[in-house]
């Protein structure tokens, strides 16, 4: 039986957040551990290049999120996990995709005019280049599945069409690849506005939060009385409900619901709860962590094999492309 390939990555900025774990990596997890799937799980540092970096710090950033990858979960010995600048293949079929992406298209994405809004003053060819990259490490081991936060689904959009006008102008055959959902494919901000998002401060728990951080980060939530007669579904306490539904079970929060039309709810103790609820399924990854941090050896490792084995599938889809394209499909005399 062929296997449904999988792949997913996060830029390379920094420790991950509940939000990243619960909209994406719980997905990469729960696909890795499948049989019938084949999973790609890198660190999209290229897409880290495409606002302002620094290059002191970024392959340390990388490793950061590897090290969160493999103490939440994933398994070397189930998934190939590698730094996508380790596979450079993924940059040669970026460029051929450009050839069939409109300039225009790209600029009015909500993703690409965030960004702009973000730093005005560095729009650069790579940043315009973006979901035509992402197409490309999603595609380049034809990849169906592509476990991510909602956030994504325009760059998936992009990623399908890409696989369309490929496939009827140059006769390739690409899958069009979906978005793998998980129950946390939204997870609001602590401020009660937006999306929890490392670049808002205040509006994330990070995965490596002691107990004491994540009952600080809570009490600073914005709420309200405790009591109404209609159950918000925007703000403060909305965010509060849904990580009680989350990390304590859909009962929970119908009885904190059932509290808020009636009598009334003590914030105090149900974020104390809500604390411990979440440092609970916290704490054995960063035990994990701690001990993955002693062990750069092993992680290198990991890293090396999973960039061998990338590349061994990234080559065969560049060479059919290339053959396709009406180049050498080796890339070189021979
Ligand atoms: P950030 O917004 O913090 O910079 P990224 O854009 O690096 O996060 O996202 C990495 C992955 O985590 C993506 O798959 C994204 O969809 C997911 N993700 C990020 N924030 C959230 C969120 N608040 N809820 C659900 N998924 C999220
Ligand atoms: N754009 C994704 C994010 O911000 C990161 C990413 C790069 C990615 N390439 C990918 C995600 C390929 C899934 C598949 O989170």
């Amino acid at each position: 039986m062929n296997k449904t390939r999988v792949l997913a990555g996060m830029r390379s900025s920094g420790r991950l957040h509940l939000g990243n774990y619960l909209g994406a990596a719980k997905g990469m997890i729960a696909l890795q551990n499948k049989n019938n799937n084949e999973c790609f799980y890198m660190v999209a540092d290229l897409h880290t290049m495409t606002t302002p970096f620094d290059k002191k710090t970024i392959r340390a950033q990388s490793i950061d999120v590897i090290l969160d990858y493999l103490a939440a979960g994933l398994d070397p010995n189930k998934s190939t996990i590698f730094i996508q600048s380790e596979v450079p293949e993924h940059i040669e079929l970026s460029f051929y995709f450009s050839t069939v992406v409109s300039l225009a298209k790209m600029t009015h994405l909500p993703t690409f005019k965030e960004k702009v809004r973000e730093n005005p003053d560095f729009v650069s060819i790579a940043l315009v280049n973006y979901p035509v990259l992402m197409a490309a490490d999603i595609l380049i081991y034809k990849a169906e599945l592509v476990p991510v936060g909602i956030d994504q689904e325009p760059h998936l959009e992009v990623a399908r069409d890409i696989a369309k006008k490929m496939n009827g102008t140059f006769g390739t055959n690409f899958p069009e690849p979906k978005r793998f959902t998980t129950k946390g494919e939204y997870i609001p901000s602590l401020t009660g506005e937006g999306k929890m998002s490392k670049s808002i401060e205040g509006s994330y728990i990070l995965l490596t939060d002691n107990y004491e951080q994540i009952k600080s980060r809570l009490a600073k939530v914005p709420t309200d009385s405790g009591r109404g007669n209609k159950i918000p579904e925007s703000g403060g306490v909305a965010v509060l409900f849904k990580a009680v539904e989350i990390f304590e079970g859909k009962e929970k929060a119908e009885e904190y619901k059932k509290a808020y039309l009636g009598k009334g709810i003590q914030y105090k103790n149900l974020k104390e709860n809500l604390a411990k609820a979440i440092y609970s399924e916290l704490k054995p990854i960063q035990e994990k962590r701690k001990k993955l941090e002693k062990n750069t050896d092993y992680v290198e490792q990991i890293l090396v094999s999973g960039a061998q084995k990338a590349r061994t599938e990234a080559q065969k889809t560049i060479s059919e492309v290339r053959s396709k394209l009406g180049l050498n499909p080796s890339g070189v005399l021979s």
